[in-house]
């Protein structure tokens, strides 16, 4: 159980409160304080904002991609348009937000060859060499194993009568499950966690300070020792796990991944599919708690899970901003937007326009199956979805069912304030009994 909930919060405690996204006029000042990680809180009402004043927003704010021009699109119609618009991508121009200079090159050499920032060519090649193991069909054989794991942390939190849902439930299950598909000795788990951190951290939108840039310089070259030796033991000694089969796979012309395609490729499946869906669990769980008649439905009804982890997920996601850039001026939502200049896609925002869903900031399983945009769409859309899907669709009723009297020790208020980033968002505790 994590206790330090209550020194976490204090910083938000003292710091000015940001003004009612009503009483905003200006786009930028509700960017301000949507990318200001101190004056943030609740982000649904100043999304709604930006959306009703300007779903295709140009701005040269400071905080996002250095002052140059870039866009904001809030509406779901315009997020979805730049997902799936032939003309846009997710190339080397939007990992180029990332350059901080010669002092942050280790972290941007990863990030050039993560799959999501590949050229076309390139991404068409190395997603079609790794996609089949994440296929729903081939996720299901980890079914067991997710079950497995989540009776564990079960049986664990049972016995302490108290948890802390991010700590005790929503880290562990994903990390073990990785670390178990890339055939990992669990004993390196404190050191890839802080690689993580510092990782996920220097990733994030805005400014970044020079320890920030330094953990994710640290964190950079950590991985790509440790990954490179996995590497060459899988060359060496293939087993039955996913760096194998990564270290096996050929394109059509019989290549294979190199060395630094496959350390980044085990990094981002780390990111993407550690902290990502950890974050889930845990945002899941808590918009359950603050939904007392959707738990009691869920609790009641199992298996509306089943298309209920999609109204979940979009309900509030842990992750909010994907990013795309033009080859050439593309409309989007009936805007133009000029060849090269970046466009960041608020799928929280998306996620809650009204225009797409009827009472978006309402909790309903029951809504059947529901289009979001939070993997993604198009060509980059999210790899790992159905891994993450598989372990939500477990875990979630599993907790709810083992607790039925589950609730939240800490008032809402205090978890909401925890939020730091938007690319990948998380709480910090979540506090609960039963
Ligand atoms: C709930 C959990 C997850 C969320 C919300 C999520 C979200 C996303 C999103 C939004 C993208 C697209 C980003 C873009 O278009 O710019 C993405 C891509 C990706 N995700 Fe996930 N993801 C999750 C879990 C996972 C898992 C479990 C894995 C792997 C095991 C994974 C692996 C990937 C990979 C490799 C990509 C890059 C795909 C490409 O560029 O072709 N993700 N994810």
């Amino acid at each position: 159980m994590n206790h330090q909930y209550r020194s976490s919060t204090a910083h938000y405690v003292e710091s000015v409160p940001a003004p009612a996204a009503e009483t905003l006029h200006d786009p930028e000042e509700v960017l301000s304080i949507l990318f200001d990680p101190i004056r943030r809180g609740p982000l649904y009402p100043y999304y709604n904002r930006l959306r009703e004043l300007d779903p295709v927003y140009n701005t040269r704010h400071e905080a996002l991609h250095g002052g140059r021009p870039c866009w904001v699109l809030t509406s779901y119609r315009a997020g979805y348009e730049a997902f799936t618009h032939p003309s846009m991508t997710s190339d080397g121009r939007t990992v180029m937000a990332y350059d901080s200079g010669e002092g942050g090159k280790r972290f941007l050499n990863i990030m050039k060859r993560v799959l999501l920032f590949l050229e076309p060519t390139d991404h068409a090649r190395v997603r079609k060499m790794v996609s089949k193991t994440f296929m729903r069909r081939n996720v299901e054989e980890f079914r067991p194993f997710v079950a497995e794991t989540i009776d564990y942390l079960l049986d664990n939190m049972e016995r302490e009568g108290c948890a802390d849902i991010v700590s005790d439930y929503a880290n562990p299950l994903p990390i073990t499950m990785i670390f178990r598909i890339f055939g990992m000795p669990l004993e390196d788990l404190p050191l890839i966690e802080r690689w993580m951190k510092d990782f996920a951290r220097r990733g994030e939108l805005g400014k970044i300070s020079p320890e920030v840039e330094h953990g994710g310089e640290e964190a950079a070259k950590g991985f790509s020792d440790y990954f490179r030796k996995q590497i060459a033991d899988r060359r060496a000694r293939p087993r039955d796990d996913v760096i194998s089969t990564f270290v096996q796979a050929r394109d059509d012309d019989g290549n294979h991944l190199t060395d630094d395609e496959l350390i980044a490729m085990c990094v981002l499946i780390f990111m993407a599919g550690h902290e990502s869906t950890s974050n889930m669990i845990a945002f899941n769980t808590f918009s359950l708690l603050r939904n007392p008649d959707q738990l009691r439905l869920l609790q009641g009804n199992p298996g509306i899970i089943e298309d209920g982890i999609d109204e979940l997920i979009r309900y509030d996601a842990s992750v909010h901003v994907a990013q795309r850039v033009g080859l050439k001026d593309v409309v989007v939502a009936g805007r133009e937007i000029p060849a090269g200049e970046p466009c960041l896609i608020m799928q929280g925002a998306a996620n809650h326009d009204p225009e797409q869903y009827d009472r978006p900031d309402r909790l309903d399983l029951t809504r059947g199956k529901v289009q979001h945009l939070v993997f993604g769409l198009g060509s980059h859309s999210c790899l790992g979805n159905q891994l993450a899907k598989l372990e939500l669709r477990l875990a979630i009723p599993a907790l709810v069912q083992r607790f039925p009297g589950i609730y939240l020790t800490v008032p809402q208020s205090d978890v909401r304030s925890c939020n730091t980033g938007l690319l990948l968002r998380h709480l910090k505790d979540l506090p609960v009994s039963w």
